[in-house]
């Protein structure tokens, strides 16, 4: 495990930590405040009770790095950044497999709306987003299959660091061209923006061009897949 993630370190403290090395550092920084309404939001008991109970469970050995709240709050915080959602005025947000939520925690108190979505099967996720109390739909996302979710459309869709994509099987072209269309298409506003967080490492070589030729910009380093113009997607799918 990345030495960095220590799932069982105390939430309440770190983050009490973090906030004070942040305000010493960067004193005008736009984190401060959603650090600061974490830490005003969250039952840190709840919490402290709810990694007590996920640490040791075989069941989510894979999973339980993601109650490191610390470390995923900044994780999500650098995505923001990165795509300008730190200084966007409120977006629609669709986040497709939120896993423990984290990356909604941050947009809702940036003053974004947040939909999230997940197969609603892992107990740690499912108890990690009713803590945090975020608007979550179950949703399984399936090869060929539309994303059928009935909650409007949005500016903007991500998908992080996903899964639905390997297994059962891994995505070629043909699933994730049907991926893309759809969202494109059925939940995306006209000019939605699409984000994944997506390892490129297992696809075959043509697949970062065919992604770029439909208007992606390719961060392979940092696994960042994003579509700025949603409309290039849906002529080059159409
Ligand atoms: C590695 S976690 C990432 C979670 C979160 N997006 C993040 O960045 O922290 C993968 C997530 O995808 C979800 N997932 C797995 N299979 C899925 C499927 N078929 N459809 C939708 N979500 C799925 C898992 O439940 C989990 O929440």
């Amino acid at each position: 495990m990345n030495e960095k993630i220590q799932a069982g370190r105390p939430a309440y403290p770190n983050l009490v930590q973090q906030l004070a090395e942040l305000k010493a550092r960067k004193p005008g920084s736009w984190r401060i405040a959603v650090l600061e309404r974490v830490l005003a939001d969250l039952d840190f008991a709840a919490y402290d009770a709810l990694q007590r109970r996920f640490l040791d469970d075989s069941a989510i050995h894979r999973e339980r790095k993601f109650l490191d709240l610390p470390y995923w709050l900044k994780s999500k915080m650098d995505i923001a950044e990165r795509f300008g959602l730190h200084e966007a005025p409120p977006q629609r947000v669709l986040d497709i497999g939120g896993g423990n939520g984290l990356f909604a925690v941050v947009l809702r108190s940036l003053g974004h709306e947040v939909v999230i979505t997940d197969t609603a099967v892992n107990p740690m996720y499912e108890a990690l987003v009713a803590l945090h109390g975020l608007d979550r739909e179950r949703l399984i996302v399936q090869a060929m299959t539309p994303v059928a979710l009935g909650r409007g459309r949005f500016d903007l869709v991500t998908a992080l660091m996903t899964v639905f994509n390997k297994r059962p099987h891994q995505w070629k072209e043909p699933e994730w061209g049907f991926f893309l269309r759809d969202v494109a298409t059925n939940l995306l506003r006209p000019d939605g923006r699409l984000l994944l967080k997506l390892s490129l490492k297992n696809q075959e070589a043509g697949f970062r061009p065919w992604l770029e030729g439909l208007g992606a910009e390719v961060a392979e380093k940092q696994s960042f897949v994003y579509f700025a113009d949603t409309a290039r997607l849906r002529d080059g799918l159409g």
